[in-house]
């Protein structure tokens, strides 16, 4: 076939312009993709609040509990401007994912929008680098979860792990069997249900707020001035270094988005979902932030030489153990439960220790999060050809993708069994500013090339803010680490290469497949299993 049709109209340079018709780039239209989720649906059981709590349940993790102590090695008291400025980028993203999510209410998120904006190839680079985004920050949070749970197991019951059975091979060990331990429990989570997740998700999500409540309630009144200087010991590039970091613990607001099948009403609740969420937490970690800068310190450790450190660097760690063995205050970037040693240190050892517990209570429901968030990605890529079909298998019983679940957890236990958390956090943040930065240009494309669709929610000033998400994020890809880079630009190569020798010629919009209301039962996609409503244009012109 050299010539493919869709709604029987041919894709000439004009309607390419106005994005409605299949073209060289296999842009796929809008009416398509709402059709295909009508189609095939799941379960429509989250309201306003619940989705928010998943947003929530998504942000508040690893990030602030754990590597706060990495963003202060960075940047010192100046990681407060990392955290504004990484919650600017997020805030401007979130934004730009409000209007598309609320145009576009089907899962998929940053891969549905490009679909449906740049075409077919860049679609896929932004799906496979969510697999980043999400797959491995669940890894992340769960590496972070077990060194919580390794000390709650030691504090409170006097249990001690073997040390070969608690981190991998970076760190002497074999294998990180807690975090492993957790992926595979929330895969079993996600298996028997998305109600059943969420209302799990609710109770932990309670439980963190009220941890980070209590940091903010006890710390914040012992702040003085005299901590926050020097404010900037390391420069403007610590403080933007940090934010590349840091921006990991804002991620999760997006995860939202990828529930947009599963929502009731989603031009209003998704927007609600996604904007409250990002805020309520951007509120809580200023305060965190100013309470363990202003009750303890958060200046960076230097080298003997005076020479900055990295995070997680061996020669912080050996750094952090030479200050401890001379029986000096430990730092709080010395620390692997930041908040938890701060309150220890400034007079509530008790509450301290219940932090922690809580934190290991509460992490899981971050893992759950971003596994739902990729399995949805993946049933959508699945469903669209680009992946085998057998991922957007519903299960009979529980209405869950439950195939691509138990992968997507088998792929999470196994990274976390070996990985350490702040690379794991450094390669997630690649994968999400690339979706977010390709969701920023998608809202712009969109405007002009399809400006009469009804957008339930428009993004405020969106010239101004769609080109600021973009440079935000370009601006925090720059500070990556080096490793972190270059695993996105290897992982994107993959990507491309299985594309190329796989989903190029099997998607179905190569294919000519749409859907236009009605079951074709003459012309069955080939390799997928039969979606009702789906079939060739007509089954005239394939
Ligand atoms: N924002 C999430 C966390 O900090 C990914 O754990």
């Amino acid at each position: 076939m050299t010539r493919r049709w869709l709604h029987g109209v041919e894709c000439g340079a004009k309607r390419f312009a106005r994005g409605n018709c299949l073209n060289k780039w296999r842009v796929k239209s809008l009416d398509s993709i709402l059709a295909t989720a009508e189609k095939k649906s799941l379960t429509r059981s989250l309201g306003a609040f619940q989705l928010t709590m998943l947003g929530i349940g998504g942000i508040i993790g690893t990030g602030i509990f754990v590597l706060t102590a990495e963003a202060a090695q960075l940047a010192g008291p100046g990681m407060l401007i990392s955290f504004v400025l990484s919650a600017l980028v997020c805030g401007l993203a979130a934004l730009c994912y409000a209007e598309l999510a609320a145009m576009v209410p089907v899962s998929g998120s940053a891969y549905t929008y490009s679909y449906a904006t740049f075409g077919e190839v860049l679609a896929w680079i932004v799906g496979w680098a969510l697999v980043l985004e999400y797959a491995v920050a669940a890894s992340a949070v769960a590496v972070g979860w077990s060194g919580y749970m390794v000390g709650v197991l030691d504090n409170f019951a006097g249990i001690k792990l073997p040390a070969e059975l608690v981190t991998g091979p970076y760190a002497g060990g074999i294998i990180n069997l807690p975090a492993v331990v957790i992926a595979l429990a929330v895969t079993w989570l996600l298996v028997i249900g998305t109600k059943e997740s969420a209302t799990v998700n609710s109770v932990l999500v309670t439980v963190k707020v009220a941890a980070l409540a209590a940091f903010i309630f006890l710390a914040v009144p012992a702040a003085t001035a005299d901590k926050f200087t020097p404010f900037l010991p390391l420069g403007a590039t610590g403080a933007i270094g940090a934010a590349s970091i840091i921006f990991f613990a804002f991620v999760g607001f997006d995860a939202v988005s990828t529930a947009a099948e599963e929502t009731k009403d989603p031009q209003r609740n998704i927007p609600i979902g996604l904007i409250a969420s990002l805020a309520i937490c951007t509120v809580f970690y200023m305060l965190v932030g100013a309470g363990v800068i202003g009750s303890y310190g958060a200046q960076p450790v230097f080298g003997a030489g005076g020479e900055a450190l990295q995070p997680g660097s061996p020669e912080l760690v050996a750094q952090c153990k030479s200050i401890i063995d001379d029986g000096l205050k430990m730092p709080v970037v010395c620390s692997n439960e930041a908040l938890a040693h701060v309150l220890r240190s400034i007079g509530y050892p008790g509450i301290g220790n219940v932090l922690g517990l809580a934190a290991g209570f509460a992490l899981p429901s971050v893992v759950l999060m971003m596994m739902f968030a990729q399995t949805r990605v993946f049933f959508v890529m699945s469903r669209d050809g680009l992946l085998p079909g057998m991922l957007s298998k519903v299960h009979p019983k529980y209405g869950t993708p439950h195939v691509v679940t138990i992968i997507t957890g088998l792929g999470v236990a196994i990274s976390a069994a070996f990985f350490p958390v702040g690379q794991l956090a450094s390669v997630s943040n690649g994968g999400t500013l690339c979706a977010f930065f390709f969701v920023s240009l998608a809202i712009m494309t969109l405007r002009r090339t399809d400006p009469d669709r009804r957008r339930v929610f428009r993004t405020p000033a969106v010239w101004i803010v769609a080109p600021l998400a973009a440079a935000g994020c370009l601006l925090l890809f720059g500070f990556l680490s080096f490793v972190a880079q270059m695993v996105f630009f290897g992982w994107a190569a993959i990507g491309l290469v299985f594309y190329f020798i796989y989903g190029r010629s099997r998607s179905n919009v190569a294919r000519g497949i749409t859907v236009v209301g009605e079951l074709d039962p003459g012309v069955p996609p080939q390799g997928v299993p039969p979606l009702p409503g789906i079939h060739t244009p007509g089954g005239k012109d394939a």
